[in-house]
């Protein structure tokens, strides 16, 4: 299936709409909310992208998500088929909280292209930008993983940034990074950012360690895809019913799942808008009638990688997209 027509330019409409509402929510305590305004946002903008989409990744089963569930129809149903993972909100808490970080999210790919079985929530994950690709092992021990990272980027192990998810889960992994003399930054929330930050130009951080979600891996890996960064993951089970539910279902756990096995198709789009200011984008912001979004957009064919600044006029956004920006709550 051939995706000729750059469908990154209407995602990005996408995740700009789901910020611009979710943003108005920030720093109010109430991060389902701030979700349900983003994923119906989101939902609204995404029924205008001309594609037959179906979410693969999204808000959940059907029953516990009226919208964006796991196997609903997205788009105007035109060709291409498309799988379509979203993430409305990536780092709910940290716009709950009105902190750094959080973004809106939509990754797509040609169909039965994106890895989605959701029994395990988790996935063990390493990620490095396109200088040190191929110089990892997520089965390798963390200093061989720093060194050969070090090497391939021409830096000294000390000059090397590992972002890990502060969880008392990765007190041991954290040590082993410590004793390297590598640098760590620790994070709160949101490792798709994190995980993509190390493969943009001059980036914040050389390698992403650790455990977090599993659709969040897909999604980084989409954006890996087009910009030829690397992450390997490993299912990570957090009890003994999740191990069975591997074993039934004929998992192998110790299977590395690489960039290619989360995302097979070659031809990919990613878009993401900033929600609260962040070291990846910036944050809405707001003037009189109106506010600024600052997104990504990047296609894996082309490689091209788009920054976008759009200036958003709220009684013109109403009348085209009857969507009330300034009274959404
Ligand atoms: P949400 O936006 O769904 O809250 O996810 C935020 C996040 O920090 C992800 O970036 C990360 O992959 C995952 O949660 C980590 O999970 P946990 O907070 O359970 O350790």
């Amino acid at each position: 299936m051939r995706l000729e027509r750059n469908l990154g330019m209407d995602l990005v409409r996408c995740t700009e709409a789901a910020a611009l509402r979710a943003a108005r929510l920030m720093g109010r305590g109430d991060k389902h909310a701030a979700d349900q305004a983003a994923v119906d946002a989101m939902r609204f903008a995404l029924d205008a992208v001309p594609m037959d989409g179906v979410v693969v990744i999204g808000e959940g089963e059907k029953d516990e998500a009226p919208m964006l569930y796991i196997g609903e129809k997205v788009g105007s149903g035109e060709p291409p088929e498309v799988d379509v993972a979203v993430d409305p909100v990536e780092g709910t808490t940290l716009l709950a909280e009105g902190m750094p970080g959080a973004i809106a999210v939509v990754a797509l790919a040609e169909r039965g292209s994106l890895y989605h079985w959701t029994g395990i929530a988790y996935m063990d994950k390493l990620a490095v930008g396109p200088q040190a690709r191929g110089a990892i092992d997520i089965n390798a021990p963390v200093d061989e993983n720093i060194r050969n990272v070090a090497r391939a980027l021409k830096k000294e192990v000390e000059d090397i940034t590992v972002v890990v998810l502060d969880r008392p889960r990765h007190k041991e992994l954290i040590r082993q990074i410590r004793e390297t003399g590598a640098r760590i930054k620790l994070i709160l929330h949101g490792d798709v950012s994190a995980g993509i930050m190390t493969a943009i130009e001059d980036p914040p951080a050389d390698m992403l360690m650790g455990i977090g979600g599993a659709p969040e891996a897909v999604i980084t890996a989409c954006a890996m895809k087009c910009v030829g960064g690397e992450i390997q993951c490993k299912l990570w089970p957090r009890n003994d019913d999740e191990r069975a539910l591997a074993a039934a279902n004929g998992i192998d756990l110790e299977r590395v799942y690489r960039t290619s096995d989360l995302v097979r198709g070659e031809n990919v789009f990613f878009a993401a808008t900033g929600i609260t200011d962040g070291e990846f984008l910036r944050g809405v912001r707001y003037f009189s009638g109106g506010a600024r979004t600052y997104s990504v957009v990047m296609r894996s064919i082309s490689g091209t990688v788009r920054y976008i600044e759009s200036r958003h006029d709220w009684t013109k956004l109403m009348r085209i997209s009857g969507v009330d920006y300034v009274h959404a709550r």
